[in-house]
């Protein structure tokens, strides 16, 4: 069985990796932090990214979405202005990135410079339940021996489980997408797949790849309840 290559007519490339298919790791890996307790502790700078907002978000008592590896928030206002009953919190590592973001037409939205599975863990720990929860073309980290740093691969998938809410995961790379839905399987939600065809990008990233021809996937699943105890 082989997979066709992607066709590229814009100036993106197409992920490329020598794993064309699900990891056969995946299962012992997501099984394993599954049942995983220890974690390192939070990183400092994601601690006091979390403390600067926490009492905003709790005060404004919304229904939360989380924008987890915003890039430059662009989908994080567009989230905003869609979801006006709602807060949305975009969450990336760079402050490069996030240092160009635009500001949208509403305010119902804040950005934090953090890690994201670090920050995960934190909402988890103040008992913070997110009505949505999107990652859009997070890393593909496409090597073989990358598979931890996805993040089905890593100890975090049990925190994004544990904040609930509807997750919607975007890539371009076909293998990232279903090794994600693999994952929610074996922790026993229900998700689904399809190739997705946005009129207008949601992100910088999706209209890159748009732009470059590329098939977009989406994985979506409205994650049944999984706190850990
Ligand atoms: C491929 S870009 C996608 C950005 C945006 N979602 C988009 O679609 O335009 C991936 C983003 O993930 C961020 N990132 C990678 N690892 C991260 C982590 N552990 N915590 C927070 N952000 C991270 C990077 O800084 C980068 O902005």
């Amino acid at each position: 069985m082989s997979r066709k290559a992607t066709t590229v007519t814009g100036d993106s490339k197409p992920v490329s990796s020598s794993q064309p298919f699900s990891h056969p790791g995946l299962a012992r890996v997501v099984l394993r932090h599954l049942r995983g307790k220890s974690r390192r502790p939070p990183a400092l700078h994601t601690r006091k990214a979390f403390e600067a907002i926490s009492d905003s978000v709790e005060k404004a008592g919304l229904p939360l979405i989380f924008d987890s590896f915003c890039g430059t928030g662009m989908s994080t206002a567009l989230l905003a202005q869609r979801n006006p009953q709602a807060l949305v919190i975009g969450i990336d590592k760079s402050s490069h990135r996030l240092g160009r973001h635009q500001p949208g037409a509403t305010d119902n939205y804040l950005l934090a410079q953090a890690d994201c599975g670090d920050f995960w863990r934190l909402a988890v720990q103040a008992n913070w339940q997110l009505e949505q929860h999107f990652l859009l073309y997070p890393n593909p980290w496409p090597k073989p021996g990358h598979l931890k740093r996805r993040v089905h691969g890593s100890p975090e998938l049990a925190e994004l489980l544990a904040l609930g809410g509807q997750v919607e995961l975007r890539s371009n790379w076909q293998v990232y997408v279903e090794e994600f839905g693999t994952a929610l399987v074996l922790s026993g939600q229900h998700p689904h797949i399809n190739l997705l065809e946005p009129e207008e990008p949601l992100s910088l990233f999706e209209r890159k790849y748009l732009q470059s021809g590329h098939p977009l996937w989406r994985c979506c699943c409205q994650l049944v309840h999984n706190r850990p105890s």
